[in-house]
């Protein structure tokens, strides 16, 4: 026997043996595939998932075949290559003997905007009306459309205020793409002063200065957590580089739609005010990690980072735009971290903070889109833009995503010391028909709170006492013709949905909740306890949030739950 053709060969016994290694074989033709795809593509360890996309999108699944292949070229074993794989909702990994998933996918929003707005009648609908064999017809989580409910994804495009009819007609016209939006781009910006501040900063700018700026103007975290903005750049900088900035564009939060509406309005605002950051950390790269169910933005962020690449702005490759897969939990920074490198988006244990060890181990900042977007007003038209807006004693400007039972649904952005009156009155009011009977504050992890608390300054710090939290102000308003209880049975199928299953008491407490919150009427002192222990317990804020729904329906809405 030819020597090549005994390598790997699993001898047991003299005599005795194998012909092939164990596992998988290699198929040649699947290899073939993968290497033509990758052919002048990095093959690092931490451009898995871009390369599970370019194989689901070429054959429109991920076979066993071509992920035996994938883990061949990129020298990983096949476990490693499978369980990032099957983490990820927008992927389907078909195994051998098992039937590829059709060519057209519709996902239809289920997360409470859209259901309120009838997704499920809709979603019942389609797959009465569709063919299985051409269109698979599934439920997913919030698209950050929630302004237009009830919104289906056809291919990759979404389709707002969806009807049966406005979907077959999609169908019928091949409109499976995303719709590029009207945005402003890199010469207009520039005609207005764009890149100016970050020219200066960069030749003789003091990061100092910047940092006491954004610390003065009150900016705080806008991706739910409220920290000071500038305070981190401290952290960061305190470490010694290379360093790193990671920008967290995941808005996976249902009801929140904020910086989809910044970024397909002004993408170079934020890009200016990413850039400003990354100068005042001396990162040495920049990540960019934007949802998959955002297809057209990732689409002009490409095209604005080439542009920004061909104006000298920034050198080719300084900034890496990375692809989300369909996974709430990449939100929580470390989990995105984890995906920014290749992996699962397993939240990591803290400490250390990942502005100690980051991407590739190194200090990284990370920023909210939004956050980064009110860096760059900071920086070009002074602290003041934020910190002179005052209102109920609360400093600053909110963007809120307000959906829900509401005449004009949309991204408003007020006084952070607004209420939920204000919001609903800048909403142009209650929906026709409906009166005003509860709220989500901050998305599902804030729970509801009832209409009575109409007068309470929707901002950081203030919720607390109510046991919430604004988080990224996804506001959804309910009417007195919806259930308190439905919609928190809505959140927490989510949460259960969503977990990414590390730790026991959130994965078994989300799906316990839910079986709880099914029943007629609920057994409280068992959810109590089911929910002290998760709050308790869950190592990351999903877990830890998750029974703020259960436990203020509890509280403000008894009657529909005993
Ligand atoms: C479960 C969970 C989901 C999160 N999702 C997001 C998200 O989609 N976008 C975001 O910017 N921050 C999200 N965060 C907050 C981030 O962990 C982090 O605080 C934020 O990106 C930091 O940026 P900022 O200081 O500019 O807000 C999430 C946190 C948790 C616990
Ligand atoms: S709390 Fe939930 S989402 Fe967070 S690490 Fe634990 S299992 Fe994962
Ligand atoms: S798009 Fe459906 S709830 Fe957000």
């Amino acid at each position: 026997m030819a020597l090549d053709q005994r390598k790997g060969v699993w001898k047991t016994a003299p005599g005795k043996g194998r012909g092939t290694p164990k596992g998988r074989q290699l198929d040649d033709t699947a290899l073939a595939e993968v290497r033509a795809l990758l052919e002048g593509r990095p093959l690092s360890r931490d451009m898995l998932i871009e390369h599970l996309h370019l194989i689901q999108d070429t054959y429109g699944h991920l076979s066993a075949a071509h992920l035996r292949a994938l883990a061949e070229e990129m020298r990983l074993s096949m476990a490693e290559v499978y369980e990032v794989a099957t983490f990820y909702a927008h992927f389907d990994v078909v195994k051998e003997g098992e039937r590829p998933p059709p060519a057209l996918t519709i996902r239809v929003c289920d997360s409470l905007s859209c259901e309120l707005a009838g997704s499920q009648q809709l979603q019942a609908a389609l797959e009465q009306g569709l063919d299985p064999a051409e269109v698979r017809v599934l439920r997913a989580p919030c698209m950050g459309r929630c302004d237009s409910a009830p919104v289906l994804e056809l291919g990759h495009h979404h389709i707002l205020n969806a009807t049966e009819a406005k979907t077959h007609a999609a169908i019928a016209a091949g409109h499976t793409h995303p719709d590029m939006p009207d945005y402003q781009g890199l010469a207009a910006y520039e005609a207005e002063g764009g890149y100016q501040t970050l020219a200066a900063l960069r030749a003789d700018g003091n990061w100092e200065e910047v940092q006491d700026r954004v610390l003065s103007s009150g900016l705080r975290g806008l991706g739910g957590a409220g920290f000071p903005s500038g305070k981190k750049w401290g952290f960061v900088r305190a470490a010694d580089g290379p360093r790193y900035l990671a920008v967290n564009g995941d808005e996976g939060e249902p009801g929140t739609f904020k910086d989809r509406v910044h970024l397909e309005r002004e993408p170079h605002v934020f890009l200016e005010g990413m850039l400003i950051a990354a100068w005042a950390v001396e990162a040495e790269r920049v990540f960019i990690y934007m949802r998959d169910e955002y297809p057209a933005i990732i689409a002009l962020l490409r095209r604005e980072i080439s542009a920004l690449e061909v104006a000298g702005h920034v050198s080719a490759g300084y900034i890496d735009l990375r692809r989300g897969a369909g996974a709430y939990i990449c939100g929580e920074e470390s989990a995105m971290i984890e995906s920014i490198e290749g992996k699962r988006g397993i939240p990591r244990h803290r400490p250390p903070y990942v502005a100690q060890v980051g991407v590739f181990g190194r200090p990284t900042l990370v920023h909210n889109v939004e956050t980064l977007y009110w860096v760059c007003k900071v920086c070009r038209e002074g602290p003041e833009i934020l910190s002179s807006v005052e209102k109920n004693g609360r400093r600053g400007l909110r963007s809120f995503s307000v959906s829900g039972r509401v005449r004009s649904p949309g991204m408003y952005q007020l006084p952070a010391g607004s209420t939920i009156t204000d919001l609903i009155a800048a909403a142009g009011g209650m929906a026709a028909g409906h009166s005003f009977k509860a709220y989500q504050p901050g998305g599902p992890s804030s729970g509801l709170l009832p209409a009575s608390k109409a007068d309470i300054p929707l901002d950081f710090d203030v919720l607390q006492e109510e046991d919430t939290f604004i988080g990224s102000a996804a506001v959804v308003v309910l009417s007195d013709q919806d259930s308190a209880r439905d919609a928190a049975l809505n959140m927490l199928r989510f949460f259960e949905d969503e977990s990414c299953g590390q730790c026991t008491p959130c994965r078994v407490g989300c799906e316990k909740a839910v079986k709880l919150m099914s029943a007629p009427s609920w057994d409280q002192p068992l959810l109590e306890e089911l929910c002290t222990a998760m709050a308790d317990a869950s190592i990351c804020g999903l877990g830890q949030a998750a029974p703020n729904p259960i436990r203020l329906t509890m509280r403000h809405f008894p009657e529909e739950i005993e």
